[in-house]
């Protein structure tokens, strides 16, 4: 790995000595200070005598964590060494990147929120809770790094799937921004977790005695629309460049809130719109693998909530972009709900739904249930269905004689089953490999191990979040966008697709493996930034610029040199 370059504000002068120095996670180099720097900054006699590597240091830190008997002591040790040395933390995450990845984030960093009260240690982040409504922009000035690339803000109230945890959903920015530096590369100094705390509604937090949150309940109505706007006026005042990322918001405040400030400042919300990408990504990236063209897919999305409907949507886009028509592209669509089909004779369905009813003549003669439904297995059993995707919370809805029936009229069938957790994913992926002889196309919501089929062992792609935000992070920052549109997110959902490990090798994962993250996270966040100056929200720069300055935005963990050595010769 290379050298970093000094970091721009630690001018010799400006470093801190002794002590002070150590206490810096950002400067610290703790057993790999060298001779001459523990001369220079008064630090002999304060560390033993030994001076290490980097690569030493990781293995004395990764042997320590090993140590540790359970997932929450491994969380707490991370974090520890994440407020120590952060060069090491990340080092060591990089390293171990599938071990470590889900004790910094999901599924562990649930339990450090609901912990959050009990294993709090030292302060990071910023707390902007209700009581300071009127000192939001002093709050804001008090931020330990003064220049910020990306905020992700939470206000506790749907924390993954645990719900309302109140300023204990800390944890998830602080986990997110990890992610943000590990794997886009954004500088671990250029990042600030924030936790609006409007209170908790959650009993259990508020009889605790240790806990450290604002001891009311959650503020509500138009005063909580209130404080988010003097919050987002106070970022737009003094942040005004900064990517603002909403996280684990409840949905009744979280489509307003987007939908308020989207124009406004350059923001979004991963679980609105990351989400999306990132599946849309992964049936873009199957579809290359088919070798036809998205126009050409016969889309059966199993479930019409708010997911179903998000990667309809951006598929009916991309099928658009390739040359199909409004009503083409929606005539590809047979969208199934727990009312059974989406079609023109049914008065329950919202505007976002309608847009895939089918014209009830195209369904004459076609089975129905007592009640006049049309199912899944119907369609498949009417319809050439090429593409089938499982968002519907019902574990095993995709039955065998429903696959084997695909499977029969497709080469290659696309079935993804992305309802989390796995006891409610609409297949095995086990299963979806062998019903179509190996044939399947399979990504999945929650994790699924390697399937042994054939003489081959199949990875099997998880629809992981982590494949799109870091991008959007790293391609808004290096492009300097001042928006985040639409079409940036289909382009980055195109460009996942594009990276897919299995259009060179069929027996590989539809989705890059963790290992190789950081290179497709680049390569994303280039093309975010080409289609952020389409779409005129980015000054121009050739692609040549781009790509020199996301290579440019993306921090490597490695020690600085230390400016002005021969000041201390
Ligand atoms: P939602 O509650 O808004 O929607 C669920 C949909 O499934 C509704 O349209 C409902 O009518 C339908 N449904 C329920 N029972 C059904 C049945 N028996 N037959 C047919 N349809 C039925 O939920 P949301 O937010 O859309 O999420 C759905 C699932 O997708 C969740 O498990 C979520 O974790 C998962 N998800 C996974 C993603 C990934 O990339 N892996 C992305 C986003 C969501």
């Amino acid at each position: 790995m290379t050298t970093i370059e000094p970091m721009p504000h630690s001018s010799f002068a400006q470093i801190p000595r002794g002590m002070e120095l150590l206490d810096s996670p950002l400067l610290n180099k703790g057993t790999a200070f060298g001779d001459e720097e523990r001369t220079a900054f008064r630090l002999h006699g304060l560390l033993p005598p030994h001076i290490e590597t980097l690569d030493e240091q990781a293995v004395r830190a990764y042997e320590a964590f090993d140590r540790k008997t359970d997932d929450l002591e491994r969380h707490i040790y991370l974090r520890a060494l994440q407020d120590t040395n952060e060069v090491l933390f990340y080092r060591l995450l990089l390293e171990h990147i599938a071990e470590m990845m889900p004790l910094v984030y999901t599924p562990t960093v649930a339990l450090a929120c609901e912990q959050f009260s009990h294993i709090y240690r030292r302060p990071r982040g910023l707390f902007i809770s209700y009581p300071l409504r009127d000192s939001i922009p002093a709050l804001l000035r008090s931020r330990p790094n003064k220049e910020v690339d990306v905020i992700v803000v939470t206000d506790g109230e749907r924390i993954l799937g645990i719900g309302d945890q109140g300023a204990g959903g800390l944890g998830i920015p602080i986990g997110k921004l990890s992610l943000y530096t590990l794997i886009g590369g954004i500088h671990p100094e250029r990042t600030l977790p924030i936790v609006l705390d409007v209170g908790t509604n959650n009993a259990e937090r508020l009889s605790d005695p240790e806990y450290l949150g604002w001891r009311h309940e959650r503020i509500t109505g138009q005063d909580y629309f209130d404080f988010v706007d003097r919050f987002v006026q106070a970022v737009k005042q003094e942040l005004p460049s900064t990517c603002l990322q909403w996280e684990d918001f409840a949905t009744p405040h979280a489509r307003p809130i987007l939908q308020k400030y989207r124009d406004q400042l350059l923001t979004f919300n991963d679980d609105i719109q990351g989400t999306s990408a990132v599946a849309l990504g992964a049936i873009l990236g199957a579809v290359k693998v088919t070798g036809k063209g998205v126009q050409d897919q016969h889309i059966v999305m199993f479930g019409a909530g708010s997911a179903g409907i998000g990667v309809a949507d951006g598929l009916r886009e991309a099928m658009k972009e390739e040359g199909l028509s409004e009503p083409e592209a929606r005539s590809s669509f047979w969208v199934i709900d727990s009312g059974g089909l989406l079609h023109t004779g049914r008065k329950d369905l919202t505007p976002e739904q309608s847009v895939y009813a089918q014209p009830e003549s195209r369904l004459s003669g076609w089975p129905r249930t007592s009640n006049g439904q049309v199912g899944l297995a119907d369609v498949i059993q009417k319809i050439e269905a090429t593409i089938l995707i499982g968002l519907s919370t019902v574990g095993g809805a995709f039955s065998e004689p429903i696959v084997r029936e695909m499977a029969r009229k497709a080469e290659r069938p696309v079935i993804f089953p992305l309802s989390n957790p796995t006891a409610q994913s609409e297949a095995k992926a086990e299963d979806l490999i062998h019903w179509t002889d190996g044939r399947a196309l399979v990504a999945t919501g929650s994790p699924f191990p390697p399937v042994s089929y054939g003489g081959r062992k199949i990875p099997i792609a998880q629809c992981n979040n982590v494949y799109i935000f870091p991008a959007m992070g790293l391609g808004v920052v290096a492009s300097r966008a001042r928006s985040i549109t639409e079409p940036m997110l289909l382009a980055a959902a195109r460009a996942l697709g594009a990276n897919s490990p299995a259009l060179k090798d069929p027996s590989a994962s539809l989705l890059p493996p963790l290992t190789e993250i950081r290179r497709a996270t680049s390569e994303i966040a280039v093309v975010v930034g080409i289609e952020a100056q389409k779409d005129g929200v980015a000054p121009k720069f050739s692609e040549e610029e781009l790509r020199r300055r996301v290579a440019k935005t993306q921090w490597t963990p490695a020690y600085a040199s230390v400016p002005n050595e021969e000041k201390y010769r």
